[in-house]
């Protein structure tokens, strides 16, 4: 199986030190940064630095084992075989990661050409609209419901599973909808433990130690994910090959991409002034990817006045858009480009004998590959012309190896961030604060 790849895009300065600390050398420039690097690791993969108790996501892959994996496949196929639709209720961490997978790994164009069961994701926000139009849908439809929450409390997935509870009961009875809803929340406490337990539905677990943002290898994502056909197998085999070439004893730059990952984006940001990060991609079933990506390092790194900014485009749409921006506006940002090598089908471009639009230069040539020059010259105008670094990740093929790979990878790389930056990269103190606003607000008492 081929791995992800790093590298830096067009003989940029950073380009040949990325290349010189992927052959064992220390560029002078970064030396001071590459010790603090070496630190995180050591801090990381040691398990002693802040926020260390919620550490289960690094050795996670390697305890996905086939009896770990089966009473998920077995619930899963339960409920692929009784339901049209499966509505996965969930926000932050107990919703992004599934989002984003099942956007790469299901047709594009699902409404129209796939069979069933689709995963309707519920409790991301609060639109009266959206769960209006949500249960006039599920009328129609056999459904099952998952409602992941670790905490069991969260207002958005609570309301949402509110309605869908006094719905599926409506429509099926008290009896069946206890065999139609999984809970996965935390092993003992919290609202949705005690619910669960109380009506016996099937339920599990978040662990303890592993954050939301950290958890799609957990329940919390495989199960969605199974539900939707994604073969949680080989993602858990990708995740593993992934683990075993970062989280070793030793940090080795010759081969750790996360490090080297670290210590560019570090670097653009302490010693550039870069304070955004540009995640773009050339692949529209990308979309959600680098919305996971953005809650990620969003809560794991923005804190103390400090961190990346993490922002996302997707071209070629964004060119359209944001391009004037990326290309001549603020120089704050690098950009890291998601750089899809394959594509599942071959498709040309026709030829057309009145050439109105011109585009005859191109006919016969494959989309993917008018997409590549798109993607090369993208990077050559943002790189050389408009002084954006660009860094590139580049990605075999869009499975569920790769997927599982580039989940672990920035895992790890986020967590070495973190404590590169001397944060806890594991709470989310700062996320609190709109919470005890709309709670006064609410009325809820004692807020
Ligand atoms: O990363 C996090 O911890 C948060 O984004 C949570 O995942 C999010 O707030 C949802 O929390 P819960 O799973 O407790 O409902």
């Amino acid at each position: 199986m081929e791995n992800l790849k790093l590298d830096f895009q067009f003989g940029l300065e950073a380009g040949q030190m990325l290349e010189a600390v992927k052959s064992g050398q220390k560029p002078e420039k970064l030396s001071g940064l590459q010790s603090q690097v070496e630190e995180a690791f050591l801090t990381l993969t040691r398990e002693s630095g802040k926020g260390h108790e919620f550490l289960g996501w690094l050795h996670l892959p390697g305890q996905l084992s086939e009896e770990a994996l089966a009473p998920i496949l077995e619930k899963a196929e339960d409920f692929r075989k009784k339901s049209q639709i499966l509505v996965c209720i969930g926000i932050g961490g107990s919703y992004l990661g599934a989002k984003a997978l099942v956007e790469c790994m299901t047709p594009q164009l699902a409404q129209f050409i796939m069979g069933y069961p689709r995963v309707i994701f519920a409790g991301h926000q609060l639109c009266e609209d959206y769960y209006s139009e949500l249960l006039a849908a599920l009328n129609h439809y056999d459904y099952t419901v998952c409602v992941i929450s670790k905490s069991g409390t969260t207002t958005e997935p609570a309301i949402a599973f509110r309605l869908v509870r006094e719905h599926i009961e409506k429509k099926y009875g008290k009896e069946e909808a206890r065999q139609r809803i999984t809970v996965i929340t935390d092993k003992e406490k919290g609202a949705l433990k005690t619910l669960a337990d109380q009506e016996g539905y099937t339920s599990f677990v978040v662990p303890d130690n592993v954050g939301g943002r950290y958890s799609v290898l957990t329940p919390v994502g495989l199960f969605p994910l199974a539900l939707s056909g994604i073969d949680i197998r080989k993602l858990a085999q990708g995740a593993q090959s992934m683990q075993k070439l970062l989280c070793t004893e030793k940090l080795d730059w010759t081969s750790n991409i996360a490090a080297q990952y670290t210590l560019f984006r570090q670097y653009l940001y302490m010693q550039q002034g870069k304070k955004v990060e540009l995640l773009t991609n050339f692949e529209p079933r990308l979309l959600y990817f680098g919305e996971w990506w953005k809650q990620l390092f969003g809560e794991s790194e923005g804190k103390e006045g400090k961190g990346i900014f993490p922002s996302s485009a997707n071209f070629t749409t964004d060119l359209h858009s944001l391009g004037q921006y990326i290309q001549e506006g603020e120089r704050l940002f690098f950009e890291t480009v998601l750089s899809m090598e394959s594509q599942k089908t071959e498709l040309v471009v026709p030829f057309e004998e009145a050439d109105l639009d011109k585009m005859n230069f191109v006919a016969g040539k494959r989309v993917s590959y008018v997409n590549e020059k798109a993607e090369e010259g993208t990077c050559m105008a943002h790189s050389q012309q408009g002084s954006v670094p660009v860094l590139r990740i580049r990605i075999p093929h869009l499975d569920e190896y790769s997927l599982g790979q580039l989940i672990y990878f920035f895992e790890f790389a986020c967590g070495l961030s973190g404590y590169t930056l001397e944060v806890n990269p594991f709470d989310q103190p700062g996320v609190e604060a709109y919470k005890k606003n709309m709670f006064k607000l609410l009325g809820k008492p004692g807020a």
